[in-house]
């Protein structure tokens, strides 16, 4: 279940918010400028249907926001037993970074945290199937996909050159809840 819990970012053993609600997940992530959404599907598709048959069952909602964002593409992106290195991805991912652009992920298949540290809290989003986040450019996160991910995510982009990670040398990931559940 899609779950957001918000440290003080120097407490990461005692959370202030910890919901599953969806419309307080929505309320609480929008207070920071970051967007949540629950998607449904148009139309029913099998885990492994191809990318077009996924891109046709979220058609409206991928239009809306590429209209609202201003986002010019949209992909997907796949990661599970056929990804080689996963643990080095997990691990490139765990390091808080920036982007210039802001990122936005829809959770076709999978789940996985997004940590967002901004005005001295963490914000730890358990996202899952169904679920759209955005993390607006400039704001420091990071990403765990857990031991053994089977994620297929929409990204939307701007401009791809704008989703390299700027790494900020931080440790601070290290001292928060890791996500252990296989996805
Ligand atoms: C990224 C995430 C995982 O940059 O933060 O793709
Ligand atoms: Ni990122």
């Amino acid at each position: 279940m899609s779950r957001l819990t918000v440290y003080t970012d120097n407490n990461p053993e005692t959370p202030v918010i910890d919901t599953t609600d969806g419309a307080d997940i929505t309320a609480k992530l929008k207070e920071i400028d970051v967007r949540f959404e629950r998607w449904e599907a148009a139309k029913e598709f099998a885990s492994d249907a191809p990318d077009a048959d996924v891109l046709e069952a979220y058609e409206a909602d991928i239009q809306r926001i590429m209209q609202e964002g201003g986002y010019q593409t949209v992909d997907i992106l796949r990661c599970n037993d056929a990804t080689p290195d996963k643990p080095a991805i997990r691990a490139k991912f765990l390091n808080e970074h920036t982007h210039s652009e802001d990122e936005v992920r829809f959770f076709v298949e999978g789940a996985g945290i997004f940590y967002l540290r901004t005005n001295g809290h963490v914000y730890m989003a358990l996202c899952e199937r169904g679920d759209l986040i955005s993390v607006p450019a400039g704001v420091t996160h990071w990403f765990d996909m857990g031991p053994n991910p089977n994620i297929a995510a929409l990204r939307f982009f701007d401009n791809k050159e704008g989703w390299v990670p700027h790494f900020t040398g931080s440790d601070i990931a290290e001292k928060f809840p890791k996500f252990e559940k296989a996805a």
